[in-house]
């Protein structure tokens, strides 16, 4: 039996299948827990989809990174969609419909094909799945195998325990859905939406109607894509256990509701500064650890280094978000006339209308206002930015990543919410861990100058102090003997007593 290795020799280590929702956040924080387990001398496969395999491998070379870990694969799945579909901003629900139609049958081909997963011999047949969200057709295939699977939610305890609630919060009438409560909601939209929600346990004080995921900038509690999602985060109960980008300071109240219906939550997070952590315990240096889809552009580096400390408000909306020119010129305004310096990361696809990305430029008769104080680029090394003196504060959408990143590295943020579980973050930060400011789907000029300067100006010191101390308790968490060190060991163990 190939399991067995030659008389004499070492057992081979049990083989992780990790398999992350094909989404830059998601593919971001899997492949930094793939690297955690390679150094924990577990063999691990990666399942991402072809279209982002083709894209990474243009941009970061996962496999050069990963080629000191004689244990490490990529496998490929399609994602069902044209290679020509742009995969941006509502469109990216359609990732989650397309995986939800062809998934199954494509995972159960692959898990089928041993050979594919164990290399004929070099590796175990995998012994232990680890799955994002609203991939529940892997569940069927790795059951009728016998293989203990285990979810990580690549977003914040926060957003996934509301998500987990929604059956009660809808069932109480604290969310009108459109179509069934038309006529609710449009009045909603106008007046209720600072009333406090009170069927998801532990929020009781603040979360409002406006947090829930129904009223970011796109309505997804009624979209088809999000309403899988929700359904499968009830279902993460029959799992072997939650892995969380999460620290217990950060969310331990929360994550004890969540214990409540699922007892096994490994809080292993921040995982990027946690990779690291381990590296350098391992005198290993870290290669560029970039997962980006992106090409980097590193000069706005060099550009940082022309400006005074804490004189920039770096601008970026993730892998995700999308905005209308007018949007644009309404944040441009608002930043400039702010009298702020400002990076701002102006993906090439976040422009409706300007897909093909080459007019992803603010007009040219602005141009002059731009040189002057800000420095545009399409995509950054934002561990490196954000870990900049120069940079004072995060003008962000709220993705988990850059949250997370940006508690790790002490920076108040101002949050634009887009969609999807932005909302929830955007109001931990402004009204939970008080980290910075929430202005919600607000897109107006006169309020983003004000805010601006309120972040960067009049009350700077106070969140800078206050982001210091979150970055300190995250710093411990990951710590020797810290409860995201603690947690991660306990993983480990629970992964090596698959086999
Ligand atoms: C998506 C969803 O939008 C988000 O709500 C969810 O929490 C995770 O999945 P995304 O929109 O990509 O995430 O945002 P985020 O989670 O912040 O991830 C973006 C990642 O890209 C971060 O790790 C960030 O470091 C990186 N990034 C972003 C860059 O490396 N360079 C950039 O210029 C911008």
């Amino acid at each position: 039996d190939h399991q067995q290795t030659a008389a004499g020799q070492q057992p081979l280590p049990p083989h992780v299948l990790i398999f992350p929702l094909p989404m830059q956040g998601h593919v971001n924080s899997m492949l930094k827990l793939a690297e955690l387990l390679c150094l924990s001398h577990l063999h691990v496969t990666v399942l991402l989809s072809e279209y982002n395999h083709s894209r990474l491998r243009r941009h970061a070379d996962i496999e050069s990174r990963f080629s000191r870990y004689s244990g490490f694969r990529v496998a490929t799945i399609p994602d069902g969609l044209p290679d020509e579909h742009p995969r941006n901003g509502e469109r990216s629900m359609e990732i989650v419909l397309s995986l939800k139609k062809t998934g199954g049958f494509e995972f159960r081909k692959l898990m089928e094909s041993t050979d594919a997963l164990s290399d004929g011999g070099s590796r175990r047949r995998v012994s232990c799945l680890i799955m994002d969200g609203v991939l529940s057709f892997a569940i069927p295939v790795v059951e009728e195998m016998g293989i203990p699977f285990i979810y990580f939610r690549t977003v914040g305890a926060c957003s996934f325990w509301a998500n987990f609630c929604f059956k009660e919060v809808t069932e109480a009438g604290e969310l009108p859905l459109k179509g069934k409560d038309e006529d609710k909601y449009a009045y909603w939209k106008k007046k209720e939406l600072d009333l406090i929600v009170t069927s998801v346990p532990g929020m009781e004080g603040f979360l409002r109607r406006r947090d829930l995921p129904a009223f970011g900038r796109v309505d997804n509690a009624n979209d088809p894509g999000f309403q899988t999602i929700l359904t499968e985060t009830r279902r993460t109960a029959i799992s072997s256990g939650l892995i969380l980008n999460s620290f217990e300071d950060l969310e331990g109240p929360i994550m004890d509701q969540i214990r409540k219906h699922i007892p096994n939550v490994y809080s292993i997070g921040p995982l990027h500064t946690h990779l690291k952590s381990r590296l350098d315990s391992e005198k290993v240096k870290s290669t560029q650890n970039s997962s980006s889809f992106w090409e980097e552009d590193r000069s706005c580096l060099t550009w940082l280094n022309s400006q005074s400390t804490n004189s920039v408000i770096y601008v970026s909306f993730g892998s995700v978000t999308i905005m209308t020119k007018n949007e644009l010129l309404e944040f441009w305004y608002g930043l400039v006339n702010s009298g702020q310096k400002f990076l701002w990361v102006m993906r090439p696809d976040s422009i409706i209308g300007n897909e093909n990305g080459y007019e992803n430029k603010v007009p040219l008769e602005l141009e002059e206002g731009t040189k002057a104080r800000g420095y545009m680029v399409g995509w950054v090394p934002q561990h490196e930015v954000l870990a900049h003196p120069a940079v004072a504060a995060f003008f962000t959408h709220s993705g988990w990543n850059s949250t997370l990143e940006s508690i790790a590295a002490g920076m108040p943020m101002l949050c634009w919410p887009y969609f999807a579980d932005q909302t929830i973050n955007s109001r931990f930060v402004s009204d939970y861990w008080k980290v910075g400011l929430d202005i919600k789907d607000t897109c107006d000029r006169v309020v983003i100058e004000k805010k601006v300067r309120e972040i960067m100006l009049e009350r700077r010191d106070e969140f800078l102090e206050r982001a210091r101390s979150m970055a300190e308790l995250a710093k411990k968490a990951i710590s020797e003997g810290g409860t995201s060190s603690l947690n991660l060991n306990r993983l480990i163990k629970f992964i090596k007593a698959t086999v």
